[in-house]
């Protein structure tokens, strides 16, 4: 039995990747412990679902004005201090700095919600739709220091429906994410990609 990786989730918003991949590792089809869950934002709603769930959160909220580098500075501290080895960003909104991505070099790994390289950026199901694109979808991906760039490692297409909004179109790439990001994290921190 290999053993299983700590990993850190990072989370802005509602957390609800964050919770299908709590639930992936508490039935035990991901193999991998969540040291911790890490916020940009101490009100962010996923945030109390972590600390519900019995996991430990630390929110870092960033200074105006501050270089990215010192708003970075207490989490990577909380990384090193919880020893993961990897870090799974979930709706963080924040970009990351290139010395944070050097500091964890191919140890990062993002979900999008968009066939990457389509659509990168914080509207991509918005730009999607307004492009009148007959399909999206999601892209899990390492982190390099480009924004939404990076090796990919899955992607599943989403097809676009006729009267279909912002709302609608985000519940079915939710669903596929929801699936999508515990089964190829399993595949990463387990198998050979
Ligand atoms: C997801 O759509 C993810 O692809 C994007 O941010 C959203 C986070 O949603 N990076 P949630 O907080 O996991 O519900």
């Amino acid at each position: 039995m290999p053993e299983k990786p700590k990993i850190a989730i990072m989370i802005s918003g509602t957390g609800s990747n964050m919770e299908a991949i709590a639930s992936a590792c508490r039935r035990g089809s991901l193999d991998a412990v969540i040291s911790i869950v890490i916020s940009d934002d101490p009100g962010a709603p996923g945030l109390k679902k972590a600390a519900r769930r019995g996991l430990a959160v630390f929110a870092s909220p960033y200074e105006k004005g501050a270089a990215r580098e010192e708003n970075e500075a207490p989490i990577i501290e909380a990384l090193k201090n919880a020893g993961v080895s990897w870090i799974v960003l979930a709706g963080y909104m924040k970009i990351l700095s290139p010395s944070f991505v050097r500091t964890f070099p191919g140890r990062i790994v993002n979900i999008h919600p968009a066939l990457l390289p389509s659509f990168p950026g914080a509207h991509a199901i918005k730009d999607a739709l307004e492009a009148g694109a007959d399909f999206t979808g999601v892209t899990v991906h390492i982190v390099d220091e480009y924004v939404d760039h990076g090796p990919i490692l899955a992607q599943e297409e989403v097809a676009v429906i006729p009267n279909d909004t912002e709302d609608t179109l985000a519940v079915r790439i939710h669903e596929v994410e929801h699936r999508l990001y515990p089964k190829t994290l399993q595949q990463l921190f387990h198998e050979d990609y």
